[in-house]
């Protein structure tokens, strides 16, 4: 709640983005740094968290929905006018096209206003008497407490924000770790943070996560935790609270998205489509397709002509008109892309494209890989990033084993131009996934939709509507109906 001068060690910040130095050796930029705090910053910040709340008698959670509305109001035209600002810093630090780091920018926007919209219908119905067997009982939506949020570096704005805001409109405090990439764009609100947020209200805690993160949920302080993150570091950090089972949990996590195309689907849409949902932003979202599951009669004409749409995407720098493929955040990212092209060829599969899986510092060629098999680190792992893994099926009980037998259960897509097909395929599926796409890409908009998965790919649902509720309990004022009442 107040900005703290900082002296102490610094964290560098590299851009996805390389230049080649004097040795000829192409290295990331250094574009900025954020401060490293420890575990003296991160305690100063939750013991913040933990005064603003005050057991729910603070002035944040005490104050009426239409008061934080406007603080909230506050916040968005403050935070409106940073958006050159911040679509740069996405371009450089995860290297996103400016295109896409506009509308990543803009989304949010609508986002908060619709979070906004939402909360005023909700606070209506809130309002509402119910009269049950001579009981009377008001509904009201009462704040969790303490929220720590932590959001990915794909959408570094939007998806910490998708819990941020209705965290923070519910009337919790929140503790905000940045993401490792895209943690600069949060300077540049820190002043809007400021102006709109009584103090104590939204806490920014910096450093290294494993330092800091432990720290604060050890201390039984945090009462939920979102994580739009990897599943492994979700059920890491549960354990690390002492009541887990009182802690909840709103987590996005991973996903290994397929697409399953029928003989009778209009192959230049299937293409289209399949191209969009797994190369977007290159592959870098839990939504992307991860898996296209062909039928073995299309499977050659399906190839080839992916081939030949995917070729005439353009790579470049984020900044370039008409970019598709840019630079991903770092080296690790494009050594492991290597590694699962290595091990998939390994293990008998083709990369069909010419330029697939050459790399020039953080610039890394789509791969399609053909045909892939359940040997290949590729059938299961999902490689978040430019590779295209397509498996051909002779029989649609293969396809749907393939999502049953998954440990995620985000979306799916089928494409087929027989409604009697879709009929057919949708109920198996939708009991898998929580997103059954006919003749489209997997995606996460529009965000008033639910968002969510099942098994190892989510905790807790998304989206406008839901996620106020998600953040916060269902609590209730209850009286006898007496004359007095009645009259
Ligand atoms: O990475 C997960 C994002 O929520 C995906 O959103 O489908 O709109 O790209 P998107």
């Amino acid at each position: 709640g107040e900005l703290v001068p900082w002296t102490g060690r610094t964290v560098p910040v590299l851009s996805a983005i390389c230049a080649r130095h004097a040795d000829g050796r192409l290295r990331q930029l250094e574009i900025g740094s954020y401060p490293s705090g420890g575990a003296a910053e991160a305690a100063s910040a939750l013991n913040a968290a933990v005064a603003a709340y005050d057991q729910g008698r603070g002035p944040w959670p005490t104050m009426t929905a239409g008061e934080r509305i406007g603080c909230m109001q506050v916040f968005v035209s403050r935070m409106a006018k940073h958006r050159d600002a911040i679509a740069e810093l996405l371009m450089f630090e995860i290297g996103k096209s400016r295109a896409d780091s506009e509308k990543e920018f803009d989304r949010t926007i609508d986002y908060i206003r619709a979070t906004i919209e939402a909360l005023k219908a909700l606070d209506n119905e809130n309002s509402r008497f119910h009269l049950v067997e001579g009981t009377i009982g008001q509904i009201r939506r009462t704040p969790l407490g303490v929220v720590l949020c932590m959001g990915p570096y794909n959408y570094p704005l939007n998806e910490t924000f998708a819990t941020l805001i209705p965290a923070l409109i519910m009337g919790n405090t929140v503790l905000l770790k940045p993401p490792r990439f895209g943690a600069l764009i949060f300077d540049v609100l820190l002043d809007a943070f400021q102006a709109a947020f009584p103090k104590g209200v939204v806490n920014m805690v910096y450093g290294p996560g494993s330092e800091v993160v432990p720290l604060l949920l050890e201390s039984g302080q945090v009462n939920a935790l979102t994580l739009i993150g990897s599943s492994r570091v979700a059920d890491h950090l549960k354990k690390l609270h002492p009541k887990v089972n009182r802690l909840r949990a709103i987590l996005g996590l991973d996903a290994k998205n397929a697409a399953i195309v029928l003989p009778d689907a209009d192959i230049d849409l299937a293409v289209r489509e399949c191209l969009l949902g797994a190369l977007s932003f290159n592959g870098q979202r839990c939504t992307a397709l991860k898996m296209l599951i062909v039928h073995e009669q299309i499977v050659e004409t399906f190839t080839r002509r992916f081939v030949q749409e995917l070729d005439k995407l353009v790579l470049g720098m984020p900044w370039h008109e008409g970019v598709s493929i840019t630079p991903v955040p770092d080296l690790n990212k494009v050594r492991y892309m290597a590694d699962l092209l290595a091990d998939a060829q390994a293990h008998g599969a083709q990369i069909l494209n010419r330029r697939g899986g050459v790399s020039a510092g953080t610039l890394f060629y789509p791969a399609v890989v053909y045909p892939v098999t359940e040997a290949m680190k590729l059938y299961r792992e999902e490689q978040f990033g430019p590779i295209v893994p397509i498996m051909p099926f002779a029989d649609i009980e293969t396809a749907l084993d393939y999502v049953v037998t998954s440990d995620h259960g985000q979306q799916v897509s089928i494409f087929t131009s027989s409604p009697d097909e879709v009929g057919r395929l949708v109920d198996p599926l939708v009991n898998q996934v929580c997103r059954v796409n006919i003749n489209c890409q997997c995606q996460r908009g529009p965000d008033v939709f639910p968002f969510t998965g099942r098994k190892d790919s989510a905790e807790g649902t998304l989206s406008v509507t839901d996620a106020l509720r998600s953040f916060s309990i269902r609590s209730m004022i209850a009286a006898k109906q007496t004359e007095a009442s009645k009259a």
